[in-house]
């Protein structure tokens, strides 16, 4: 039987990339986004994923969709929490109501997400939890700082719930993506992606597709006895 795997964030970008990976890989992916797309659509077969239309912000339904989606496809071996809002902008004129919407849907959210999955998990006796935080969590950015906040919550949020869920055989673990080029960096200044670029030793970047096969390699076997850690994929950036 296939393994479950629940991938928020599945629309676009780097959510679609982990769908499509994980499908090749074998599991059955649980597709979750607020509204489907044409390239998750040509993905959907009903059969290795499975489009889960959700509102992540709603942090109050989450625990009666997370029963109806374990009633439906049964226990949950996997959870990629990626969505997230890009919240862009100097914090002195930044609105508050964009602070919150920021903290709701990248931090709150994947935490109560992970709290009602992680109990499908301890009844399976295994679990994999992975955290898409991004670079911006650990070194500091002019104009990100609300999402650096968040990101750097979720490697908070994830070395403590490793040391909590390990017995259970369960590991928490991070990815850390450098500049991805997706929707939401697509409206970043051209001097701002240069000196990005300059950071990189290779000159290159890291793609949807090699932060996707860091994915897959956490949730397979060989990720079995990485726990509580963060693996960066940024093509050298940070070094
Ligand atoms: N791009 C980068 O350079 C970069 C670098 C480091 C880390 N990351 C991280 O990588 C992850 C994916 O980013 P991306 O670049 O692929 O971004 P993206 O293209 O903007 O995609 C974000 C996804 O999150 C979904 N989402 C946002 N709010 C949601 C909500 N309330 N409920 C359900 N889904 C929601 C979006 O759905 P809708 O389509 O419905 O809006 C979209 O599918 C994020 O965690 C991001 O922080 C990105």
């Amino acid at each position: 039987m296939k393994k479950i795997v629940i991938v928020t964030g599945a629309r676009r970008g780097l959510g679609l990339a982990i769908c499509q990976r994980l499908a090749a890989d074998g599991y059955k992916v649980l597709a979750v986004a607020r509204s489907d797309s044409p390239e998750l659509n040509v993905l959907c077969d009903g059969e290795s994923v499975c489009f889960e239309c959700f509102d992540l912000s709603n942090t109050d339904k989450i625990h009666a969709w997370v029963g109806d989606l374990t009633k439906r496809h049964g226990r949950i071996y996997g959870l990629v929490n990626n969505a997230a809002i890009g919240a862009d902008g100097v914090l002195a004129t930044m609105h508050e109501r964009d602070i919150a919407q920021s903290l709701l849907v990248n931090l709150q959210s994947p935490i109560v997400l992970t709290k009602y999955v992680s109990r499908s998990m301890l009844l399976g006796g295994a679990g994999r939890i992975i955290n898409i935080s991004s670079i911006i969590g650990s070194t500091g950015f002019s104009g990100l700082s609300v999402y650096a906040a968040t990101k750097a919550g979720l490697i908070g949020f994830t070395k403590s719930l490793s040391r909590e869920l390990g017995k259970a055989n369960i590991t928490v673990n991070c990815v850390a993506p450098g500049y991805m080029d997706t929707d939401m960096t697509k409206g970043i200044a051209p001097d701002k992606l240069m000196s990005i670029k300059r950071r990189s030793p290779s000159g290159k970047l890291a793609t949807v597709e090699s932060v996707a096969a860091s994915v897959s390699f956490l949730l397979g076997g060989d990720g079995a006895m990485i726990n509580g850690t963060t693996l960066t994929v940024d093509a050298g950036s940070t070094a």
